[in-house]
């Protein structure tokens, strides 16, 4: 199949979350099968801080949006590991910023400018998609686009679309003024009308009004969002299309994480032999300045310090943990300052036991993963969530919250059958934290003796695990035959 992949991050060229690895993960897991997949993103200035080599591939495309006459140009590099072409949207003026989101007030203008660049990308290219699969509301715009302004092109006659939500707290809704400049104006009765006469325009909404199929990354999120609980207002619209929504739930590249062969870690291990483990925790317990004690658990966090990690609930339960239990941790993240000023100051309380480390490094991520025997992931909602999933390959045992992919993952340990391959808490609030993680430590015991024996196997329960995107890929497969038009 011919498939265009619209995102606003893909790994390692651009990535903030979870998104940018799925947009390269899930291409490179589609061309290993032979389809013709392109992705397309932004080029952030980080992208082309960071050394990679890029081939022109159309010096200028001109459009008009609204008032506005764009000019983008798009260059290309090979999606790593593949063949597979990376398309950049070059546009200094909208895209050369300190970060891939930023708060100067023209996000419509900024990833709208990527919905229309993708449909004339095509255009140049003569590249007629079968789907255009379409992420988060940044590429959202595209199915109303496909059926209005471009519905005139013979190219797109064949091309369907899937919408992918990654996160429903993110909708991309703005100010109806702003329409215009979106180059929606002559299209804006294909909006949602109610939202409009409250004098907004969502793309998010339109994504979900107008893609051909919708799917989220896990099956338990998926559930989630069609109750007014956790639609976040787009509950109805979801119901409306059920009939064509789907849980997948995210894989993982499993070349890339994978402690037998990863250049990120310092000691290889594996199911067999997890004598190498042990030595990544002593080294990371060294750099991150804390003292090493094989006897004592270490707890590893690495995310984006936001509302929805629900590290709230640390605030009520870790320092009181800290004081009365043996174990460390080490947080990796930034974010909200509230967290970090929280993460910060637990590490100050306590700095034999606790390092906080406030920056965004593939290396330390690995390396976290790989040293820490626990993994604290309390999410408040979590739509499908990478690292438990990375922890799990890593011998690492999460400690999580039941809500969305983390339900559908992770399994409480039973000492007694010996199943199960975490710890999770039903309730979000403090005391189902400080339940989960008790449970986690009480097993731990000394690591030593019968305890390590039942520890090894809740490690092996979850390194056993099925969660490379080769398990994931045909549920996509289908959906794709399911919305083109037979041949
Ligand atoms: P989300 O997309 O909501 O942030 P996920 O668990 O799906 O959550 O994915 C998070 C991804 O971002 C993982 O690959 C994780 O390793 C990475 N990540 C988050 N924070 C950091 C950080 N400070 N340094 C390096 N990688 C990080
Ligand atoms: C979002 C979600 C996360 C998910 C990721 C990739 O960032 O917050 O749960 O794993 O997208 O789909």
């Amino acid at each position: 199949m011919k498939i265009l992949f619209v995102s606003s991050e893909v790994a390692p060229f651009a990535k903030t979350g979870g998104l940018g690895d799925v947009s390269a993960a899930l291409p490179k897991a589609l061309h290993a099968l032979g389809h013709d997949v392109r992705v397309v993103v932004p080029m952030y200035a980080r992208v082309l801080g960071r050394g990679h080599a890029f081939t022109e591939v159309i010096p200028e495309i001109v459009f008009p949006m609204g008032d506005l006459t764009v000019r983008v140009a798009v260059f290309s590099a090979p999606l790593p590991g593949t063949a597979a072409p990376v398309y950049f949207v070059r546009c200094p003026a909208l895209y050369d910023r300190a970060n891939i989101y930023d708060t100067a007030g023209d996000e419509h203008l900024r990833f709208a400018v990527l919905n229309h660049a993708a449909l004339r990308l095509c255009q140049h290219l003569g590249f007629a998609p079968d789907i255009i699969h379409v992420n988060d509301w940044q590429a959202s715009l595209i199915p109303l686009l496909l059926r209005t302004l471009f519905a005139w092109d013979r190219l797109f006659a064949r091309t369907r679309t899937v919408l992918t939500i990654h996160n429903l707290g993110h909708q991309g809704t703005f100010d109806a003024g702003l329409l215009g400049e979106a180059g929606l104006a002559p299209v804006a009765d294909g909006l949602h009308q109610d939202q409009l006469r409250e004098g907004r325009f969502g793309f998010l909404l339109t994504g979900i009004l107008y893609a051909n199929a919708i799917t989220t990354v896990s099956p338990t999120y998926a559930r989630e969002i069609q109750t007014p609980e956790h639609g976040v207002g787009l509950d109805a619209f979801l119901r409306a299309r059920a009939d064509v929504l789907r849980g997948i739930l995210n894989g993982i590249d499993d070349a890339e994480w994978n402690p037998a062969a990863d250049p990120l870690i310092p000691h290889a291990f594996s199911i067999d032999d997890l004598s190498g483990k042990e030595r990544c925790k002593a080294e990371l317990l060294a750099s991150a300045g804390l003292p090493y004690r094989q006897d004592v658990p270490l707890v590893g966090v690495v995310s984006r310090l936001a509302w929805q990690k629900g590290f709230d609930l640390c605030e009520a339960v870790l320092p009181r943990m800290l004081e009365r239990r043996r174990f460390q941790l080490v947080v990796l993240g930034t974010g909200e300052g509230r967290y970090e000023e929280f993460f910060r100051a637990l590490a100050r309380a306590f700095p034999r036991q606790v390092a906080y480390l406030p920056a965004f490094s593939e290396r330390l991520a690995h390396a976290i993963e790989a040293g820490s025997d626990m993994f604290l992931m309390p999410s408040r909602y979590e739509p499908c969530g990478l690292n438990q999933m990375y922890s799990l390959r890593y011998g690492t045992a999460p400690i999580v919250h039941r809500t969305g992919g983390l339900a559908d993952t992770v399994w409480n340990f039973d000492p007694a059958t010996g199943r199960g391959t975490g710890f999770v808490f039903d309730h979000f609030d403090a005391a189902g934290l400080a339940w989960a993680l008790g449970r986690a430590l009480d097993l731990w015991g000394d690591g030593a003796g019968a305890e390590l024996d039942r520890w090894r196997q809740l490690q092996r329960n979850g390194m056993r695990l099925p969660l490379g995107w080769s398990h994931r890929i045909g549920e996509y497969l289908e959906l794709y035959r399911l919305v083109a038009p037979e041949a």
